[in-house]
């Protein structure tokens, strides 16, 4: 048999199975970057403006993606209860995505027009205001901090690098868009527009 040699050399079969995988990862991952479906945003996608980016950093910061998803599945008992399933052009200013995989909470990709401000607000200060069994922790202190207009241009000139379409007019003005604001204002922009590029059938 002419592929003894490799089964019989451990260096060998190594070798061989690593060129193997990577041929095979790459044929199905480098599509992916020039295909239209994954790189293009959806007509209606727009760059998140300065608070709603406040908002995503704090999103991440307390760690919101441990219990919520942003990726609804095209599956009839998702797009039933969510909306619309998830399309790759909707991350594509997304960096990184929340897609996230632990759902302890909702599924909050379209979450963005669902509820009020107001019952953002309450909501987040303490979740058994407005559904008395929920297991979600308070974050009370978003309402109490307020942001640092002096990063907020430098984290739009950061997105901007990673090929989000911000102009110079908007890192100009993007401190002054969030001066004044706490952090739970940003992180109410922030969830208001989740998912909102695509018209939603509820
Ligand atoms: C320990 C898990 C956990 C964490 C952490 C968590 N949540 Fe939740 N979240 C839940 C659960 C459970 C629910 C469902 C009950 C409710 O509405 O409070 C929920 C519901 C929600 C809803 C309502 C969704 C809907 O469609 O009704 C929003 C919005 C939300 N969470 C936002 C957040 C944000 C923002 C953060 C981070 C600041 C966060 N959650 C952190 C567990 C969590």
């Amino acid at each position: 048999m002419s592929h003894e040699p490799i089964e019989k050399n451990v260096g060998l079969l190594i070798v061989f199975v690593i060129v193997v995988i990577s041929f095979g990862g790459l044929v199905e991952i480098v599509p992916l970057f020039f295909l239209k479906d994954t790189t293009e945003p959806v007509a209606g996608l727009k760059p998140y403006n300065a608070l709603q980016l406040e908002g995503r950093d704090i999103y991440i910061r307390e760690g919101c993606y441990v219990c919520h998803s942003q990726m609804i599945r095209p599956f009839r008992a998702e797009t039933e209860r969510y909306g619309h399933y998830s399309v790759a052009g909707e991350f594509v200013y997304d960096h990184p995505f929340q897609w996230g995989s632990k759902r302890t909470g909702p599924d909050l990709a379209r979450v963005g027009g669902r509820y009020s401000d107001e019952w953002h607000r309450v909501h987040l200060l303490n979740p058994r205001d407005v559904v008395p069994e929920s297991n979600m922790p308070g974050f009370p202190w978003l309402a109490d901090n307020s942001i640092d207009a002096s990063k907020t241009p430098d984290k739009l000139a950061a997105m901007r690098t990673l090929g989000v379409p911000y102009t110079d007019n908007d890192i100009a003005a993007a401190g002054k868009a969030v001066e004044g604001k706490t952090e739970m204002d940003a992180m109410i922009a922030y969830l208001q527009v989740l998912g909102t590029a695509i018209p939603v059938k509820r």
